[in-house]
Order: structure tokens, then sequence, then C-alpha cells
């Protein structure tokens, strides 16, 4: 049995940034991270637009971002978090720079700021069109440096050590102890002892078969935390962001960053038709919720598989010098932005609900802080304004270090036991696995889409029980190993984001049902 001061599941934006500072400030004290991947691997490094922040005083304000964030969030946002996050934004991204990491200047030699759908102002920080790259290279850096941080690369985290492990149980007053983290590469499950625990283990991306996610997007945190008994809340707000690459091939998809029509790209439909000018005002840079919706609206009329992001009127070495590896990206597929347009489609891109959090980053268990995108904070509401992630990430980071700082560890007195796996297997049919993962992926795809239907939802639940079954029994009977965990997570995750959707009884921002179209929509102005 290991035991660790701090334990942090997951090495993005949001578990670097906490173990960072928690580092720096107790020296004698030990933060290990798990991370069941490389140790870079991440939905941060692959962040494209840039952290969203007030930094021009004379065309921008606080209360504008604010306003933009409500907005977006049409009207499910904690406005007391809101307000939290985005006045804290000048400060944690200096502490970035601090750290090493470098943003585009403009001319005059201050930062260059981009615009985003559902922005009034340019207010984006970006790093070319890789910010999450320089962000994670930065903040891996920082932690390389810090003799206190063990970083566990290939270290799957499989479940949260709470009482419901003990012999002696309390399971109303439920703490959490540390996790159960799989070795990848021994086999090994190492029990891990912690004083306290965050989970910064990122999306659920994967559980839609056609996401922008990396394959490490798989919700284990919040199945996690959901197993452990803590509150989970808004998973029906999947955000999907409108333009991922079209490919023919299902899985990760290349993503075109909202930069590009914050450039001024513009979206048609196979006849050329800018169709956006007739969904809203702002028409391309409208909300990502609008936006999506409105593509898939198109689709559903035309047939069509995609629709196209033009940018052939943009002068090209601007494009290439703002967006390089967009550009390369696209010339590999053999798109020429120069003259060609760029197919694109909606893809399941970030969830906005997940655990949930006070503004300290506590969870409903005692000794478990929830930081990132695995994190329900109330800053999203019903959907995330773009580039509001990275921002959340490190301000609840630092948020969570300073309770840390404020209130003392208390160490762990109760027995704990070790991973039991006695009777079990090694399971030898991988085949089970991969047919209930495209299953689960197609019955997302097809059943908890853009736009969802009661029938539809209530025909996923039953499909779903019927997985579930399977893969239970299976784990039940299996040693474990990652691709099962994960799909037992996604599982429980896909649960999550179908009955949370029944019960929302009106459209909000990403949440459309056509079975409440007649309940009053309340869009927030
Ligand atoms: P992640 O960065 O995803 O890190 C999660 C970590 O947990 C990973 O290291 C993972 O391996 C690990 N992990 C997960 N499960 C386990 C487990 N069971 N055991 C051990 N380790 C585990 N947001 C913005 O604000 N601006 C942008 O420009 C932007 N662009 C984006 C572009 C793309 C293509 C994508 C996919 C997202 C983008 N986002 C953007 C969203 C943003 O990148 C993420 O929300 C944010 O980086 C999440 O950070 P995180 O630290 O919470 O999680
Ligand atoms: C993008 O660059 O389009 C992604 C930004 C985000 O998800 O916030």
């Amino acid at each position: 049995m290991m035991h660790t001061n701090y334990l942090v599941i997951g090495s993005g934006v949001a578990g670097l940034t906490f173990a960072v500072k928690i580092a720096e400030r107790f020296t004698d004290k030990t933060v290990t991270i798990v991370t069941k991947a490389n140790e870079d691997e991440s939905n941060t490094k692959y962040a494209q637009g840039g952290v969203a922040v007030v930094l021009d005083a004379k065309e921008d304000s606080f209360q504008k971002h604010i306003d933009d964030t409500l907005l977006a969030g049409d009207g499910l946002c904690n406005e007391q978090v809101v307000e939290l996050v985005i006045k804290e934004g000048p400060k944690r991204l200096q502490e970035l720079i601090d750290w090493g990491a470098n943003f585009d200047s403009n001319d005059q030699g201050t930062l260059d700021l981009g615009k985003e759908g559902g922005h009034s102002e340019y207010r984006v920080v970006h790093h070319k069109d890789i910010t999450g790259y320089e962000v994670e290279r930065a903040l891996l850096n920082r932690a390389h440096q810090l003799p206190n941080i063990t970083i566990l690369a290939h270290h799957f985290a499989i479940d949260l050590i709470t009482d419901h492990h003990l012999e002696a149980s309390d399971t109303h007053n439920i703490s959490c102890y540390g996790a159960y983290v799989l070795d990848q590469k021994s086999k090994h499950i190492e029990t891990i002892k912690a004083d306290s625990t965050l989970l910064a283990s990122g999306g659920v991306g994967c559980v839609y078969g056609h996401t922008t996610n990396p394959v490490i997007a798989t919700g284990d945190g919040v199945a996690m935390a959901y197993r452990a008994k803590a509150l989970i809340k808004d998973m029906e707000f999947i955000q999907f962001h409108p333009t991922a690459l079209y490919d023919t091939q299902e899985g990760s998809s290349f993503l075109i960053s909202e930069a590009v029509r914050g450039f001024g790209g513009y979206l048609r439909n196979k006849d050329g038709h800018r169709f956006m000018l007739a969904y809203d005002d702002r028409a391309e840079l409208a909300s990502r919720d609008i936006v999506s919706q409105s593509i898939d609206s198109e689709l559903k009329k035309s047939g069509d598989t995609h629709i196209f992001l033009d940018c052939t009127h943009i002068d090209i070495e601007d494009f290439k010098s703002h967006f390089p590896n967009i550009y390369k990206k696209c010339l590999t597929h053999h798109i020429d932005i120069k003259k060609d347009w760029i197919p694109v489609v909606p893809a399941s891109h970030y969830l906005c609900g997940g655990i949930v959090v006070d503004t300290e980053g506590r969870t409903s268990v005692k000794n478990l802080f929830a930081c990132g995108e695995c994190s329900r904070t109330g800053l999203h509401g019903a959907n995330r304004l773009a580039s509001n992630s990275l921002l959340e990430a490190l301000v609840y980071a630092h948020n969570i270090y300073t309770y840390h700082v404020t209130h003392q560890l208390s160490s762990i007195q109760v027995a704990i036991p070790e991973w039991n796996d006695e009777g079990t297997v090694i399971p030898k049919e991988h085949i089970l696995i991969q047919h209930n993962l495209k299953q689960l992926q197609a019955l997302m795809r097809d059943y908890v889409g853009i736009v969802r239907s009661n029938n539809r939802l209530i025909k996923a639940i039953k499909h779903l029980d019927l997985i579930y079954n399977e893969v239970d029994e299976l784990y039940r009977k299996s040693k474990v190993n990652t691709a099962l965990c994960e799909l037992r997570n996604m599982i429980n995750v896909a649960h999550l984001i179908i009955h949370q959707s029944l019960e929302r009884k009106e459209n909000r921002g990403g949440y459309y049902n056509v079975d409440n179209e007649f309940n009053i929509t309340s869009a927030y102005t």
C-alpha cells in the first residue's frame, strides 16, 4: 500500500495546475499524479482556440464577459460563480505565463486576442492554434522541477476508496481515502491511500463515437464519483462542437477551431447558401448550441452528411500564420483552404455538467475534490461559452489550492483493504468489449444526439440495460483491464446522460428535446 498526501487523478490543465501550486507551497508534503496514458495525453493538449480572459480595458470589461457567459448558458449559470471565475482570469493567466507558457503577441507587443462564438469582444488569448499543447508543455515542465511531485504515467484509476470499501462502513457520511490504481505495465493494482484526492480526469467525449476528444476521454472520473455516491448534475448538457473535420470513419475527429469563424470563416451548405444568417443575428458567431442545432436542422432537411466551412475569401498568409496546424492538417486531407471549402460536421466536444462542486472545489464526498471538465461548478449552465474551460480549470485549481492552505490535512485513521480480485480470471474475449463499446457509441449517436425525443431516450435506456448487464457480468468475473473499466465507466456516464435528459422538461442551451417544444423555452436575455 502506498501513501501520499495529495492524490491527483489526471494530468491535464486542472490536475497539473493544482499539483504545481500545492507542491510549491508545501515542500514537505507528497503529491502523486496518476494518469492513464502518456503524461501529456489529455483534452488539454488538443485545445486550439485559447483561454478567454478580459485584457483589453478599452473595448472589453468583466461585465461584458459575464454577460456573454450568462447568455450562452441560457439562464442556468450560477451568477456568483461566473463573476468569480471571470474576475480571477487575468491573475491566473499571469501565473501560467510566469510558469513559462507563451502566448501570441500583436504588433503593439501586447497579447493578441482572438474571437469565438458567443463572445461580444476579442478576448481569447492563444498560442497559434495549439494553445493547449503549449499550456500542457509549460505545466509539465514546471511539475518536473518540483521534487515532491511524482507522476505515475500509464496508471489507471479504477475506483475511489470510500466508506463502501471498509468493513464497518458508514455509507451515509461518505469520505474518500484515495484510489485503487492499475499499473498498466505490471498489471498490479496499487492501493493508494491519500489524505486528499482530486479528480481531474477530464471529459466524456468518447461516449459518442464521433468526438473531438482523444481516446482518453471516457468519463472515468464522473463514473467513479457516481459509484462513490457523489452528486452529479447537468449531464444532459453535452456540448457538440459545430465544426469537426468531416470524416467517413467513426472515432476522434480533428477540430476546426471556432476561432476560424471568429477570423471570418463562413458556414455554407453544399449549394453555397450561408444558412446561419437565417438562424441568428450573430450568424456563424452565435453560441455553439445554436450553431450545432442549426446545422443539425439543415442536415436533416437536406439529407446531407456534412456542411462546409468556407475560408477562401480570407488572406491565406494571414490564415496560415494564425492557424498553421489547421492549415497543414487540411492539406493532409487534400483540402487546400485557399480554394477548397472544408467539410465539417458537429461532434461531441465537452461536458457542461459533471461532479457537483462548491466554489472551493469540494464534492459531496468528504476529502474528494473535482476540478476541470469532470466537475460541475455552475459556470457553464446549459452551454459553455467558448474558451471558458481552460479558464475555469485554472481558477478552480487555485480555489482548491487555497482551501488546502487554510484547512489542515487530517491523516487517515481507518484500515483500508487491498484490492480483492479473488475468483476472477483474465478475460479472453476482447471482442465482447469492442462489440459492446461500438453498440454503446451507436446508441448514443442515434438516440441521444443533438436533438432528442422521449421515445428515443426511453429506447436508449432499454438498449443500455442490455449492454450494462453483459458488461457487468464480465466485470465481476474478470481481472480488470483498462478497456473493460473504461467501457464500464462509459456505460455509467451514458446512464446519467439519458436519465438526466429525461428529467429535463424544458429546452435550454445545448439540450433540445422535440417533446419539450411546447414547454416554455427560456432564452436568457
Ligand atoms: P484533461 O485535459 O482531459 O485531462 C484529464 C486527464 O485525466 C488526462 O491526463 C487523462 O489521461 C487522465 N485520466 C482520465 N481518466 C483517468 C483514469 N481513470 N485514471 C488515470 N488518469 C485518468 N477549452 C478551452 O477553454 N479553450 C479551447 O481552445 C479549447 N479547445 C479544445 C479543443 C479540443 C479538440 C478539445 C477536445 C477540447 C477543447 N477545449 C477547449 C476544452 C478543454 O481543452 C478541456 O475541457 C480541458 O482541457 C479539460 O482539462 P482537464 O484537466 O479537466 O482534463
Ligand atoms: C475551439 O477552438 O473551437 C475550441 C474552443 C473551446 O472548446 O473552448
